[in-house]
Parts: C-alpha cells; sequence; structure tokens
C-alpha cells in the first residue's frame, strides 16, 4: 500500500515534471506576426503580416533561426537554444557585413530569397508580406 501511494506520488511528479518540460520547449512563438523594424524608422513604414505558424508546418526552425558565435560568425539553429529578435544582431551598431545589417535586409534576403526560389510569382510581390490594410 504505502509502496504503491510512493509510486503513485514518484509517478505523478515526473507526469508533471515531464509536462512542463514539453511545454517549455514547445515555444513556438506566435502563429501570425506583424513584422516592423524598431531601428529604421522609416517614412513610410511597411509591416510584414508573417504566417510563422503556417511556415513551421512546413520549415526546420534553423531555416530562419539561428545565432551568433563568440567569433561573430553564424551558428546555426540547435533545439532549445534561445530564439532573439532578427534585430537583435542584424542592425548597424553590431558589426553586421553591410549586406545584412537591417531588418529589411536581412527580411528581403531570407523571406523574399525562399520566396522567388519557390518559382511562385506571387510570392514575391510586395503585397504577398506588406498587406495594404
Ligand atoms: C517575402 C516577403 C517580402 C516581400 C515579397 C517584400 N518584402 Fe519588403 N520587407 C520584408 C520584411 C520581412 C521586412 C522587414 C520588416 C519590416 O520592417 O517591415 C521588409 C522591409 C521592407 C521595407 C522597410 C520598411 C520599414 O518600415 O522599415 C521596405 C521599404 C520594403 N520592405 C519594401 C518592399 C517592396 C517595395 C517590395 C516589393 C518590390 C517588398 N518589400 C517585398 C518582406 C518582404
Ligand atoms: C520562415 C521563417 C521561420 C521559421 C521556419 C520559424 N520561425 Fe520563428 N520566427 C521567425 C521570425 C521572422 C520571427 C520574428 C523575429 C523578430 O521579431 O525579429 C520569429 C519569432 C519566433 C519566436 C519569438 C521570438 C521573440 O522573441 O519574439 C519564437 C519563440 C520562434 N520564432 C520559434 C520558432 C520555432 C520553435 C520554430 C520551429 C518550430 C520556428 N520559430 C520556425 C521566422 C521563422
Ligand atoms: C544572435 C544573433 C543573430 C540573430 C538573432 C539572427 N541572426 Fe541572422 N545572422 C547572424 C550572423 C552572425 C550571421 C552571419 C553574418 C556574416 O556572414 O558575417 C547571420 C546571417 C544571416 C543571413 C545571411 C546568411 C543566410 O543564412 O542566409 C540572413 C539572411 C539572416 N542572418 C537572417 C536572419 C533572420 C531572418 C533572423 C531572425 C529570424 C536572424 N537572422 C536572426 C546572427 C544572427
Ligand atoms: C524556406 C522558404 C521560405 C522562407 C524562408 C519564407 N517563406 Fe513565406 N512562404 C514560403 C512558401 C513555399 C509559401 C507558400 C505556401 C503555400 O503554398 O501556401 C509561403 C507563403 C508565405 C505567405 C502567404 C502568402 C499567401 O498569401 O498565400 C506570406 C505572407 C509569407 N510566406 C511571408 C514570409 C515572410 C515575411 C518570411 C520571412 C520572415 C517568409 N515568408 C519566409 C516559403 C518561405
Amino acid at each position: 500500500m504505502k509502496k504503491a501511494l510512493i509510486f503513485g506520488v514518484a509517478l505523478a511528479f515526473f507526469c508533471s515534471t515531464g509536462l512542463v518540460t514539453m511545454a517549455m520547449a514547445k515555444d513556438t512563438g506566435p502563429a501570425v506576426m506583424t513584422l516592423l523594424s524598431t531601428t529604421d524608422n522609416a517614412k513610410k513604414p511597411k509591416p510584414v503580416t508573417f504566417p510563422h505558424a503556417e511556415h513551421q508546418s512546413r520549415l526546420k526552425c534553423g531555416a530562419c533561426h539561428h545565432t551568433k558565435g563568440p567569433d561573430g560568425k553564424q551558428v546555426a539553429y540547435t533545439e532549445g537554444m534561445k530564439i532573439q529578435k532578427c534585430e537583435t544582431c542584424h542592425n548597424k551598431t553590431s558589426g553586421m557585413p553591410k549586406a545584412l545589417d537591417s531588418f529589411k535586409k536581412i527580411g528581403h534576403k531570407k523571406c523574399k530569397g525562399c520566396h522567388k526560389a519557390s518559382g511562385n510569382k506571387k510570392l514575391t510581390k510586395c503585397g504577398t508580406c506588406h498587406k495594404k490594410k
């Protein structure tokens, strides 16, 4: 009886911690988000409506997310790593190559680059990402 109780408590403990770690590992971010540079201060801001979850259903996280090593080089995505805003690194003051130093530049390189490669012409139209209100 006592053994069964201890077993039960232990089981409940492992299940609950298991669930907590699962919930933490599953931080997949917002399903849809609005992307807009916070540093470029464009005269005519062009927000992007980005269906994140829809891309997650087809692509690996590392297709877009990565991080930076101590030497300043790109480090590939690994499960559970801290995911930061693109502009944390891609800005004018963190020593990025000029071609990668703004949200617009990397947005167009990464997002538009893949859209272009897909061959679907609709996906490279400005209004596909920069939706008009
Ligand atoms: C595949 C998606 C995609 C397409 C297509 C696209 N853009 Fe972008 N664009 C982005 C992303 C992502 C950003 C960075 C986030 C932001 O600032 O809006 C951006 C940023 C910009 C910015 C800077 C906006 C700001 O407020 O700082 C301009 C201007 C811009 N794009 C113009 C265009 C034009 C013009 C076209 C069509 C020739 C175009 N974009 C097509 C994704 C796209
Ligand atoms: C097609 C590109 C793409 C893919 C694939 C993708 N993400 Fe993202 N994710 C983004 C972009 C862009 C942002 C917004 C970053 C920003 O605001 O600077 C983002 C934001 C996030 C955030 C919120 C970060 C924050 O601080 O606001 C989390 C968490 C996240 N992604 C997790 C994931 C995980 C986990 C996967 C894989 C299951 C994944 N993403 C796949 C592009 C992608
Ligand atoms: C922790 C820092 C960091 C964050 C956050 C980050 N990057 Fe990068 N990124 C880098 C570094 C470092 C490089 C390599 C720069 C070089 O070539 O010198 C790079 C390179 C790139 C490149 C060019 C090479 C390639 O892989 O195509 C693109 C495009 C890019 N990042 C897009 C993004 C996008 C989109 C996000 C947000 C979803 C993001 N980055 C978030 C550090 C970061
Ligand atoms: C590695 C490839 C890849 C990357 C990177 C990528 N996309 Fe896409 N995206 C696609 C494909 C493929 C589709 C079309 C899916 C379908 O057939 O419905 C799509 C669809 C979309 C759509 C919906 C178009 C519509 O109206 O049907 C938007 C908006 C979009 N992407 C924005 C973005 C933005 C913004 C980024 C960068 C933060 C991004 N994508 C990065 C491949 C990519």
